[in-house]
């Protein structure tokens, strides 16, 4: 079958109220049609994620907006005629049609219009907006190839569509102009600097709220099984020389030796190429059985803040207990 088949098939699975995984620019969605209640439940189950967590809602079109908000605000207008289609996600009040599964229950909704042929082409086809997070287990790291879906769902879902790697590589950026606004949920594929090129100020909600407005956004995500640590030193190196360990490097690194295995995110140092390096490379660090991965930090500016945003959920201090286990003190996790 020739691809156009393929996105074929694979619209009548979610006419049908099937579940179909296709690629976008940033990373892989598990799709549903997006008013289709039972079909939608059916993500929160393969995904086993909790269902005050709500979903983005993707359209081919700006037009699609329509059925699904009551207004878009001038400055929702300006952002998506500027970065649409692309990573960018807006959250704004919702039509009353929207079933509750799909927002949480929350009076807004989360829509974006992905820049990947493959799922523009799937949405059109299947002739409703599609309801999708990303295509992998709650918690866990966000899939950028059909084969990562495949390991980690393939028997759940009722078919992978594969348009390759994904280019970008994070997550969308999310931005709420509900209430208040603009204010920056997520920081992803467009940079917060791009943003405020176009609308001026954006309020940036720190990632240790209590209650995070965006449930997704928990401290904790994107983790990997092997512990991920962000703040280390050379005298942390000395300390755990006996451990198995790996190295997340932003560019080559000065000292290759003390690591089992490397993994660089652009050697060139460009923010781009590292975001889409970024969770491949984790996965493959996560798959050699180490007792521990060493990030090196990138700096906040551009995707930058994207990729740092990713890596401090996905890390634990040193001296962090073990997940689920008391603290051990003086133990390395
Ligand atoms: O790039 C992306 O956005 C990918 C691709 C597949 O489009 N999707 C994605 O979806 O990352 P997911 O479900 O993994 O993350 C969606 C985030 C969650 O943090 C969720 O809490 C937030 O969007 N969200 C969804 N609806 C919301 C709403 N109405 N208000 C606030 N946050 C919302
Ligand atoms: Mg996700």
């Amino acid at each position: 079958m020739n691809d156009n088949e393929t996105i074929h098939q694979a619209a009548g699975i979610i006419r049908k109220g099937g579940i179909v995984a296709f690629p976008t620019e940033t990373v892989y969605g598990l799709g549903a049609d997006a008013f289709n209640p039972l079909a939608v439940a059916r993500i929160f189950e393969i995904k086993r994620r909790p269902y005050f967590n709500p979903l983005i809602v993707h359209v081919a079109n700006p037009a699609d907006m329509k059925k699904l908000v009551r207004e878009i605000p001038p400055n929702v207008k300006k952002l998506i005629g500027r970065f649409w289609p692309g990573p960018l996600t807006v959250v704004l009040l919702k039509e009353e049609e929207i079933p509750d599964i799909v927002t949480a229950g929350l009076p807004t909704v989360a829509i974006r219009m992905p820049n990947h042929p493959m799922a523009l082409s799937l949405i059109k086809k299947s002739k409703c907006p599609i309801a999708a997070p990303s295509a992998n287990p709650f918690g866990y790291l966000s899939p950028t190839t059909a084969e990562h879906v495949r390991e980690q769902l393939g028997d759940q879902v009722d078919l992978i569509l594969d348009g390759g790697p994904c280019p970008v590589g994070v997550e969308s950026t999310i931005i709420s102009f509900f209430k208040v606004g603009p204010r920056l949920l997520r920081p992803g594929g467009v940079s917060l600097e791009e943003i405020e090129s176009i609308i001026g100020k954006v309020e940036v909600t720190p990632i240790e709220e209590d209650r995070p407005s965006a449930p997704g956004m928990l401290p904790r995500h994107y983790a990997p099984r092997t512990p991920i640590v962000l703040h280390w030193d050379e005298n942390d190196l000395d300390l755990h020389k006996n451990k198995n360990m790996g190295l997340l490097a932003f560019q080559e690194p000065k000292n290759h030796v003390r690591f089992y295995s490397v993994e660089v995110l652009s050697k060139k140092g460009d923010m781009r190429e590292a975001a889409a390096n970024l969770f491949a490379a984790i996965r493959r660090l996560d798959a050699m059985n180490l007792d521990l991965i060493l990030a090196e930090p990138v700096p906040e500016i551009g995707l930058g803040r994207a990729i740092m945003d990713r890596l401090r959920r996905a890390s634990q201090s040193l001296t962090s207990p073990p997940r689920g286990g008391e603290k051990r003190e003086g133990e390395l996790l």
